[in-house]
């Protein structure tokens, strides 16, 4: 059986969450879209050997060589590797070297869920079923704050707030598949919902269309 989910939205609405709560419910794989960016930004950080000399060519570059294996390492969850993610995906090169394995992803025996920003309109827009996950800004803010907080990462909640609003203004004004609801969408708000009542909307949205 095939069926893909595809879950967008912006940083710390939620999907994270709600991507792996529904995988483990109808044993679908997950695929988080963002630490292939993530994965890419560092990769072609360590290749310019600075933040403000990365340009097209190495993260092109590190786009292409990018494995499995890259996607599983912890330092992928900093500030840092957001930032350079969010640079390395305005570059519609990067985009299309990631496409296919995306898509290949997306059609897997057993079905899938994928989160990220252009998963229902760029990557699977035959999606069987497609959330657009939103919350305020000070509740995104407050809620990756204390993700980085309880990991050890020494920030402040203002520093995360002001990071979160470049990343998402940067990541919905880029030309190259910018982050925007799918007309096709249920979007769910998450501001006021915990994270086990915003899984249930979104398993009960699936169930209906199973
Ligand atoms: O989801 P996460 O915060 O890990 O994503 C990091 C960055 O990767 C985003 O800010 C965005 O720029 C980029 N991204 C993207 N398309 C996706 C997933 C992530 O452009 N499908």
């Amino acid at each position: 059986m095939r069926f893909t989910v595809a879950i967008d939205g912006p940083a710390a609405a939620g999907k994270g969450t709600i991507s792996r709560g529904v995988a483990a419910r109808f044993g679908f794989a997950h695929l988080d879209t963002g630490l292939l960016y993530r994965a890419t930004g560092r990769r072609a950080l360590i290749a310019a050997g600075a933040a403000d000399a990365v340009g097209e060519v190495e993260a092109i570059a590190a786009a292409k060589a990018l494995t499995e294996a890259d996607l599983a390492r912890d330092d992928l969850r900093t500030a840092e590797a957001g930032a350079a993610a969010s640079r390395v995906a305005a570059i519609p090169a990067v985009r299309a070297a990631l496409l296919d394995w995306q898509r290949g992803f997306a059609r897997r025996e057993g079905g899938a869920v994928l989160d990220g920003r252009d998963i229902g309109t760029v990557i699977c827009p035959d999606a069987d079923v497609k959330l657009f996950v939103t919350a305020s800004d000070a509740v995104r803010a407050q809620r990756r704050y204390e993700e980085l907080h309880l990991a050890g990462h020494d920030v402040t909640y203002e520093d995360v707030a002001a990071q979160l609003a470049e990343r998402d203004a940067r990541d919905a004004a880029r030309d190259a598949a910018p982050m925007i609801a799918a007309a096709d969408a249920l979007q769910l708000d998450t501001t006021s919902l915990t994270a086990a009542e915003a899984l249930d909307c979104a398993i009960a949205h699936i169930e209906a269309k199973l």
